[in-house]
């Protein structure tokens, strides 16, 4: 990659740069998939539209000033006489003013129509968020207690349904923003903040903290999966249910050592005596698609080195380096882990 770069030279770099954070990007803000995040990407294309006319503007004045510059700076008139005082009261008093005041005035408008404690109507699904050091909780409401479920990291969505998420934080101030469905809401400890997000397209949308929370801010993201609404009541409907104990002697094996270790302290897996609430709710953890709030793919490879050593790949994390199974435990564990569907 590094020798690639260099090949391409600075402006090819900066090409690739460009391109990497570019529409393709899943936190494309410009490619919309709901309509609060539609409002928002016409504010943005208006400010970028503005702002390259503004820019064109002021490079042709340089242009004209620097080819119509004639003689030395001395011989010119003292700046006391009121040369180009027009200039300054219009173009950088009175434009800018005006400008301003008008984009002021569009960003409170728009920001007064996204959906709020008043509108909406009522919400196809109410989900309890709420923000950890570096990772997230996600409960689902219902009126029937026992009909209510947590996960973490992964919140799936009814498309083209209102989505209302009420959003804490059990530590510091985070917040929660998934660029193309909505804006960004902070996550306040002892406040519930109210978002109301649809999708209009089935698809995986990435989210992340936007708020800077310590060291492992950058590897604080989730995901949310947006699906028709029968697939996402079957979902709902899995999700509801305990984990089952395993038959098969490997993943007994397993489930022996998560319960017998200090996994089961700070993890809960419904249907088993670990009950801890420090970290994820693992009860679905082999149905999602990501470990470590999305940081690395819920894989067999990244799971093994996220129990022996999650404190080398996201450093300060309160899960410990777990490093005192054998390789036939380990690979047990693991196992036990990715069957919980
Ligand atoms: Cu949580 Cu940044």
């Amino acid at each position: 990659m590094a020798s690639a770069i260099r090949r391409l030279g600075p402006a090819g770099a900066l090409l690739v740069v460009l391109l990497a954070v570019g529409c393709r990007s899943p936190f494309g803000v410009f490619r919309p998939a709901g309509p609060e995040a539609g409002t928002l990407s016409q504010i943005g294309w208006f400010l970028v539209a503005l702002m390259s006319v503004t820019t064109l503007v002021m490079g042709f004045l340089i242009v004209v000033g620097a080819l119509r510059r004639r003689g030395e700076l001395d011989e010119h008139a003292p700046i006391d006489e009121g040369g180009g005082k027009g200039w300054i009261l219009v173009g950088g008093l009175a434009i800018p003013v005006v400008v301003l005041a008008g984009l002021f005035g569009l960003t409170v408008a728009t920001l007064g129509d996204a959906p709020g404690e008043e509108t909406a109507g009522d919400p196809a699904v109410t989900i309890e968020v709420t923000a950890h050091q570096w990772w997230w909780e996600v409960q689902y409401r219902d009126s029937l207690i026992s009909r209510r479920f947590t996960t973490a990291n992964e919140i799936h969505v009814p498309v083209d349904r209102n989505v209302e998420i009420r959003l804490t934080s059990a530590d510091v101030i985070h917040s929660f923003w998934v660029p193309r469905l909505h804006g960004k809401l902070d996550a306040i400890p002892g406040q519930t903040n109210r978002l109301v997000l649809q999708a209009s397209e089935p698809g995986v949308y990435s989210g992340e903290c936007a708020e800077y929370c310590g060291v492992q801010h950058a590897n604080m993201r989730f995901l949310v999966v947006a699906e028709p609404l029968d697939e996402y009541r079957r979902w709902a409907e899995r999700q509801r249910q305990p984990a089952r104990t395993p038959e098969d002697s490997t993943l007994a094996r397993g489930r022996e050592a998560f319960m017998q270790h200090a996994c089961a302290m700070c993890h809960r897996v419904r249907g088993t005596p670990a009950r801890g609430a420090v970290g994820p709710d693992l009860t679905h953890f082999g149905s999602r698609r990501t470990l470590a709030a999305a940081t690395y793919p819920n894989r067999t490879a990244p799971l093994h080195a996220w129990i022996v050593d999650a404190q080398s790949l996201k450093p300060g994390v309160k899960m410990p380096s777990m490093d005192q199974f054998d390789g036939r435990t380990l690979r047990a564990l693991a196992a036990y882990l990715q069957s919980l569907k």
